[in-house]
């Protein structure tokens, strides 16, 4: 049985989740940004940074553009970064790869990735793509050493484009010396801000929609409420959005105000 509050506003599912299927993300303008700065990664076989705060779609607008490339033409490693060594990320582009990633060496690792990217690069021409999310985790010597990854030491031509994305201490990690050759690779950069108090009444009807509602819910005071609550971020326009509704319904309110958001934003950290 669905919560009293989905009822009252007939919402037909959990609105404003985490999880939503890629077809219903919302193309944004910092979305189109993240696009246009990949493709020309991917053409140059370069490095490209995706910084923003938390909470302001930075893994939502990769999931878009990663999924939108065409499978027979691109393959897309996907890994989110750990606090681990470079060990640990090696491991996990073998498992982004299916290839066996238990108790090697380091070096062993390295060039069992480079043969197998070399063995999809050359024969099989795909277009390769790493992404590490979350990489403001990574550690400083991890950073100093991921170039090797990208090139070979004989061969000039990058055959493995990078996106790295994370809060913005990401590039306080790059700036370090020892970072630098990772550095030089970057040949473009986004940095989402928060929505403008527009967009995010757009945004808003959008997640109602994903949940079954076309009417308005939020009235204007509402979303001024939402949009300076949050910064326009939105994860957190999600937590206020969907605890004013709750709010809303237990007063028996079929539009939601400021004051509904007041009251949920007293229950968010
Ligand atoms: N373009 C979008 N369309 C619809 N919803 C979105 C969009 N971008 C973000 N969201 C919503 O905002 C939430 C937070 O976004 P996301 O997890 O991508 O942020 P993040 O910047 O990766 O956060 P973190 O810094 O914690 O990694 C998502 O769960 C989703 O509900
Ligand atoms: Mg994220």
């Amino acid at each position: 049985m669905p919560p009293q509050y989905r009822l009252f506003f007939e919402l037909a599912r959990e609105p404003f989740g985490a999880d939503i299927p890629a077809d219903k993300i919302l193309l944004t303008d910092n979305i189109t940004a993240v696009q246009q700065r990949i493709d020309y990664t991917l053409r140059t076989g370069a490095v490209a940074l995706l910084t923003g705060e938390i909470g302001s779609g930075k893994s939502t607008a990769l999931r878009y553009v990663t999924q939108a490339m065409h499978p027979a033409e691109h393959l897309c490693l996907y890994v989110t970064a750990t606090t681990g060594s470079i060990l640990e990320l090696y491991r996990q582009i073998l498992a982004a790869l299916a290839l066996d990633n238990r108790g090697v060496s380091r070096a062993l690792m390295l060039q069992t990735i480079r043969q197998q990217v070399l063995e999809l690069t050359g024969a099989k021409k795909l277009k390769l793509l790493l992404v590490i999310d979350e990489a403001s985790l990574l550690r400083l010597e991890v950073f100093a050493e991921l170039h090797t990854l990208l090139q070979f030491d004989m061969d000039a031509k990058p055959y493995l484009p990078l996106v790295m994305a994370g809060q913005n201490n990401l590039l306080d990690a790059l700036s370090y010396r020892t970072a630098l050759p990772l550095a030089s690779r970057v040949v473009a950069r986004s940095h989402l801000e928060g929505l403008h108090r527009q967009q995010m009444q757009h945004y808003l009807q959008h997640h109602l929609a994903i949940a079954g509602v076309t009417r308005n819910l939020f009235d204007d005071s509402a979303v001024t409420a939402i949009h300076q609550g949050s910064g326009g971020l939105l994860r957190k326009a999600n937590h206020l959005a969907r605890g004013a509704l709750i709010v809303a319904a237990k007063q028996k309110s079929m539009t939601v105000s400021a004051e509904h958001v007041r009251l949920a934003a007293t229950e968010l950290l």
